[in-house]
């Protein structure tokens, strides 16, 4: 199609380069309407889009349209825009999504973009207050905003995520994916709200994307490799970590990892890397580039815990078999909400080694805040503060 376009108004072709020619499948041709359930419309345009040899654009024009779970896959025979310029809302019951893990579920196949000014509004107020895992030991997993997986070449760009039951996003197994001007939103006391988990990924990007939750703004989970996370606002939040690593057996090494020119405002931690004590896992985590990055009232602006264990699920006496080597901590600048802004609690089992602190520039209260070092004989480079000795 795009050939015989070229061939009959090749100026007009040539003007446009860069612009993809695609087919426009406006949701209203598949019965889907403002006010209304689209499940079934989604479905139906997915599989035309998905079924066509040149690429297609879905659009979801403004207005609020109500939806359930969908779980579309590829392999698709061309790429797929979906631009979405609505509010699309996920039943506020969790029950009514029928167990599903996630309510956009779309995965398995290449060079798939979802774009627009549009809001997915996961309605999670009812499912935080059921399931805080804190206090009830039955709280069941909840079914997050989106799932990316098996997806390649692929882009998530403007778009917001907001008040997801669970994660808000999910990428697994993809390569190349890139989330750019995406928006993530929830209050700061929604539980395991966090806003982008990827695991077993390789080559994706966060870009210009602001993130306010209750948990975790990026967390970083096994397997992955080549990730950058850039021009990021974080806040509220739990901040942008690496883990946890180090529960089960099944897990891959994690090298490679680019944090930059990030904001974390009023978060607990800052950037972060943990690991479980007393568990069998005995990856590497390697090549932690951490840099530029501004933090405002942080609780733990820089962290490296080998003894993560919330609610006391474990014992510390068996350290942490997970080794961490060249970790780079630079340009660091802003103030701690603690005494102690910079923490490196590494394993006894085996020490990290390459960890570099080179300017970092942190206060609390107007002094400089100090460092608790664990396992680890960081490198100082500029200023920074030393380790003090531990009681
Ligand atoms: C995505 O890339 C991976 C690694 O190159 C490849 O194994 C997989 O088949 C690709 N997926 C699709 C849907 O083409
Ligand atoms: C990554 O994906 C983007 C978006 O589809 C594409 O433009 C770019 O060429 C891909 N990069 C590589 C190295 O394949
Ligand atoms: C740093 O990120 C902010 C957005 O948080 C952006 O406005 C600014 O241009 C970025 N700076 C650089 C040098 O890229
Ligand atoms: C840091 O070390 C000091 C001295 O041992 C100790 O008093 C303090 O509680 C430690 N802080 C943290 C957050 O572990």
């Amino acid at each position: 199609m795009m050939l015989s376009i070229a061939i009959i108004v090749p100026f007009l072709f040539l003007a446009d380069l860069g612009a993809v020619q695609s087919l426009d499948l406006d949701i209203s041709k598949f019965g889907g309407a403002p006010n209304a359930d689209i499940t079934q419309a989604f479905i139906s345009a997915w599989n035309e889009a998905c079924a066509s040899t040149t690429a297609v654009k879905i659009v979801i024009p403004a207005g609020t349209y109500n939806m359930r779970e969908v779980d579309v896959k590829g392999p698709c025979k061309a790429p797929i825009e979906i631009q979405v310029d609505g509010t699309i809302k996920a039943p506020a019951n969790p029950d009514e999504l029928k167990g599903a893990d996630q309510w956009v579920k779309i995965g398995y196949t290449n060079f798939l973009t979802l774009s627009g000014k549009g809001v997915f509004d996961g309605q999670g107020a009812a499912a935080w207050k059921q399931n805080d895992c804190s206090t009830n030991k039955n709280c069941k997993m909840l079914c997050m905003n989106f799932g990316f997986n098996f997806l390649n070449n692929s882009i998530v760009r403007d778009i917001t995520s907001k008040d997801s039951k669970n994660f808000h996003v999910n990428v697994l197994g993809c390569n190349n994916f890139t989330f750019d001007g995406f928006t993530v939103t929830a209050p700061a006391t929604s539980l395991n709200t966090d806003g982008i988990h990827i695991g077993r990924s390789t080559d994706v990007k966060v870009l210009n994307t602001n993130i306010g939750t209750g948990d975790d703004c990026v967390s970083l989970g096994d397997g992955d490799k080549q990730i950058t996370v850039q021009n990021v606002h974080c806040g509220p939040g739990h901040g942008i970590s690496v883990g946890s690593l180090g529960k089960y057996t099944t897990e891959s090494p994690v090298e490679g990892v680019l944090i930059k020119n990030c904001t974390l405002t009023e978060t607990d931690n800052g950037v972060r890397i943990k690991t479980w004590p007393d568990a069998p896992g005995t990856i590497t985590v390697t090549d932690m580039n951490f840099e530029d990055i501004t933090m405002v009232n942080v609780r733990n602006p820089i962290i490296i815990d080998q003894e993560y264990c919330p609610w006391n699920q474990c014992s510390k006496k068996n350290p942490s078999k997970i080794k961490i080597s060249k970790v780079s901590f630079k340009n660091i600048k802003g103030t701690s909400a603690t005494p102690e802004g910079v923490l490196l609690i590494c394993s006894s089992g085996v020490p990290c080694d390459g960890v570099e602190l080179n300017n970092i520039d942190l206060t609390f209260n107007g002094a400089p805040a100090k460092a608790n070092c664990s396992n680890v004989k960081p490198i100082i480079t500029g200023t920074a503060p030393t380790c003090q000795a531990l009681a």
